[in-house]
């Protein structure tokens, strides 16, 4: 039975005979073909897949991301610049026919997972909680600690996460997850008004290992400028929705993108680390924080980072000097957890997994007091 329902756009009949029949038919995809792109055609019916074959249709002015289909385009020539437009219009992949076979399967099994998570989430499972991780240091740890509470909570309390990198430029999310994510959330910009949660779903990327869902920044300073003010705001609202749990990996720098981070947070988790400069950034923080309202009513957790024996100050010391109590102490740990980082790999793999490095072995813990409240 083709529980899926797909819509072929084509001119060229051969092309339908030749692979896509084949190719559909195995993943049982029930499929509907045209000549045209009709407005109409996919307002009357719902398709999970369109499938256009964009050396016989042209670019459709129209058609933006914005239908919740997911658009796959399919050629048989190599042409960048084409693939490329096709790619800013909505698309979620460009596969080259017949060569890239395996690729259309292997896009095809991912899509699916994301359509059944978008039923699972459909009836607001999700419970929303917004964690942000901040310091006003940079190179605390901001990044590194938020991406390992994501698996942790992913993988151990089997929640459902995202974790969006709010770093504009670089963050560096992709590279501890050891993904490389054509889009990003500038391409949420044309559907900014209207956005919904397969909007995101196809511009994020679902890491396999840890199923965390990863949506990260155009990596582009051109670009990164030109970030609306309410975008941010938006897309945390409409993840919420439908995520146990959104992860913020916030700049240190405040700007706008920090602002409504901090802002739209039910949890914010302050990252500092045990010399003075780490408490300086502390004190300022609270400063900004008292002038701005910001993390009033929510709960602020100071989390130690990179704590070692010798530290400059000791735990006690912190909590006295800040007068306030930490929540988590972060062992400085670089050679076991520099390999993971440059080999891409997560830091559980299952379950039971506790990970091998301290930091890992001491967040468990911090999320599993977290999840107890
Ligand atoms: N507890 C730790 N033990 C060892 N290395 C750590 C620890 N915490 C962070 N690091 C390393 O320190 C470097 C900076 O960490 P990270 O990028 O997470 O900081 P950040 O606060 O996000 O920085 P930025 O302000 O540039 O965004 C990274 O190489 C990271 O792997
Ligand atoms: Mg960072």
């Amino acid at each position: 039975m083709s529980v899926y329902k797909g819509l072929l756009i084509t001119k060229n009949q051969e092309l339908l005979n030749d692979h896509i029949q084949q190719l559909i038919s195995e993943e049982s995809i029930d499929i509907t073909v045209i000549a045209e792109w009709k407005r109409t055609f996919h307002e009357q019916q719902f398709f999970h897949y369109i499938f256009v074959d964009i050396d016989t249709i042209d670019f459709p002015h129209q058609q933006q991301a914005s239908s919740g289909s997911i658009l796959i385009a399919l050629t048989e020539n190599h042409e960048f610049d084409l693939a490329r437009s096709w790619l800013v219009a909505g698309a979620k992949d460009v596969i080259v026919l017949p060569k890239e076979a395996s690729r259309f399967k292997h896009l095809i099994s991912r899509t699916r997972e994301q359509y059944q998570f978008q039923k699972e989430t459909e009836h607001g499972i999700g419970t929303g909680e917004v964690h942000a991780f901040y310091s006003a240091k940079g190179g605390s740890g901001k990044t590194l600690l938020s991406a390992i509470a994501a698996q942790s909570l992913s993988i151990h309390h089997e929640s459902k996460v995202i974790l969006i990198d709010l770093n504009a430029q670089f963050g560096n999310i992709d590279v501890i997850f050891g993904v490389q994510p054509f889009r990003s959330y500038y391409d949420l910009i044309p559907v900014m008004g209207e956005m919904d949660i397969r909007h995101i779903q196809n511009v994020s990327t679902i890491h396999q290992e840890t199923k965390v869902t990863l949506l990260t920044g155009p990596a582009n300073p051109a670009k990164s400028e030109n970030l609306p003010d309410e975008l941010i705001g938006k897309m945390i609202r409409v993840a919420r929705n439908h995520f146990d749990y959104v992860i913020l990996d916030l700049p240190s720098a405040m700007n706008n993108m920090t602002f409504t981070g901090l802002n739209d947070a039910t949890h914010i988790h302050y990252i500092i680390t045990p010399d003075s400069l780490g408490m300086r950034a502390y004190q300022y923080t609270e400063d900004l924080f008292e002038r701005f309202q910001i993390g009033r009513g929510k709960d602020l957790s100071l989390i130690i980072n990179r704590y070692h024996a010798k530290s400059e100050l000791t735990k006690k010391d912190i909590e006295k000097i800040v007068n306030k109590e930490s929540k988590g102490k972060f062992s400085a740990d670089y050679f076991a957890i520099q390999p993971f980082i440059n080999m891409g790999q997560s830091f559980y793999k299952k379950k039971k997994d506790k990970g091998n490095t301290k930091v890992s072995k001491e967040m468990k813990k911090y999320i599993d007091e977290l999840k107890k409240g």
